[in-house]
C-alpha cells in the first residue's frame, strides 16, 4: 500500500508556494493544496503544481446537499487532483454522491476521504451546542464506520486514532494524519502529536506535515528526514 509524506501548503498566495517549491529539485512531494490558497489564487494553482509533477490533495471539505457535491465532485476530478475530501456529517448519502461525482467515465478517480469530527470540536462543544450526545471518540468511530460504508478510502485522523480506525474499518481503509512533530521540534498549536516513526508505527497510511518542513530552516532536509522516519528508509 503507498505511503507518502504529504506537505501541507499552508501560503495564502501563488507566489509564496511557488517560491517554496522550487526549493525542491529532485524531489516532487506529494502537497496539500487548502482553502485558503485555491479561494486565493483559484484552480488554476491546482493546474499549475500539477504540471510541475507534484501530486495534489485539495483539502475543501466538501459539505452540501448529496446533487451539489457530486457535481463540484466531478469539477474536482476534471482538475486531475490526487485526493480531496468530504465532512462525514454530510451522511452516507452525500459520500456516495461525492464518490459518484469524482469517478471517471473510465472508472478511475482520485482517492477520496472524509473529515470525522473536525479536532477544533471539543466533546463538550460536540454535546452542548451540536446536541451529539455520544462520546466523541465513540462518534469519531461511527463517522469512519460510516465513511467505509458509503465506499470511501479512508479519513483524516490523529495518528494516535489510526489504530483503532483500522480495527473497525480493516487495514485496506486509509488513514491521513496531521498533528506529525519532530521528536525535537515545536508542537505548536498542535495537542495531540506523533512523530512520523510513531505515525508508521501506529499505522497511519499518510501523514500531512506542515510548519514543521515549510518553517524549517532547510525544508528539503525536513521534508527528507520525515521521509526517512516515516518510511523508515
Ligand atoms: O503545520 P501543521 O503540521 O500543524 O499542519 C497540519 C495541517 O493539517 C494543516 O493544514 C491543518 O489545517 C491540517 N489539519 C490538522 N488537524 C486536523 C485536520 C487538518 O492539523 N484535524
Amino acid at each position: 500500500m503507498a505511503k507518502d509524506v504529504i506537505i501541507a501548503c499552508d501560503f495564502n498566495s501563488k507566489e509564496e508556494v511557488l517560491n517554496f517549491l522550487s526549493k525542491f529539485e529532485n524531489e516532487k512531494p506529494f502537497v496539500k493544496i487548502g482553502m485558503e490558497l485555491f479561494y486565493a489564487e483559484g484552480p488554476e494553482i491546482v493546474r499549475e503544481i500539477k504540471k510541475m509533477g507534484h501530486k495534489i490533495f485539495l483539502d475543501l471539505k466538501l459539505h452540501d446537499i448529496p446533487n451539489t457535491v457530486k457535481k463540484s465532485m466531478a469539477v474536482l476530478s476534471n482538475l486531475d487532483v490526487d485526493m480531496c475530501n468530504v465532512h462525514a456529517a454530510g451522511t452516507k448519502g452525500m459520500m456516495s454522491a461525492a464518490r459518484e461525482g469524482l469517478t471517471r467515465p473510465d472508472g478511475t478517480r482520485p482517492l477520496l476521504i472524509a473529515v470525522t469530527q473536525l479536532t477544533s470540536t471539543s466533546e463538550e462543544v460536540m454535546q452542548q451546542e451540536l446536541w451529539i450526545e455520544k462520546p466523541i471518540d465513540e462518534t469519531v468511530m461511527h463517522y469512519a464506520k460510516n465513511t467505509m460504508e458509503a465506499g470511501l478510502d479512508g479519513v483524516v485522523c490523529s495518528p494516535l486514532e489510526a489504530g483503532k480506525v483500522h480495527e473497525v474499518c480493516g487495514e485496506k481503509f486509509l488513514t491521513i494524519t496531521p498533528g506529525v512533530r519532530f521528536a525535537d521540534g515545536d508542537v505548536g498549536d498542535q495537542k495531540r502529536v506523533a512523530t512520523p516513526a510513531k505515525a508508521r508505527e501506529w499505522g497511519s497510511d499518510y501523514i500531512v506535515v506542515g510548519r514543521p518542513i515549510t518553517q524549517a530552516a532547510d525544508p528539503v532536509a525536513a521534508y527528507k528526514r520525515c521521509v526517512a522516519e516515516f518510511l523508515g528508509e
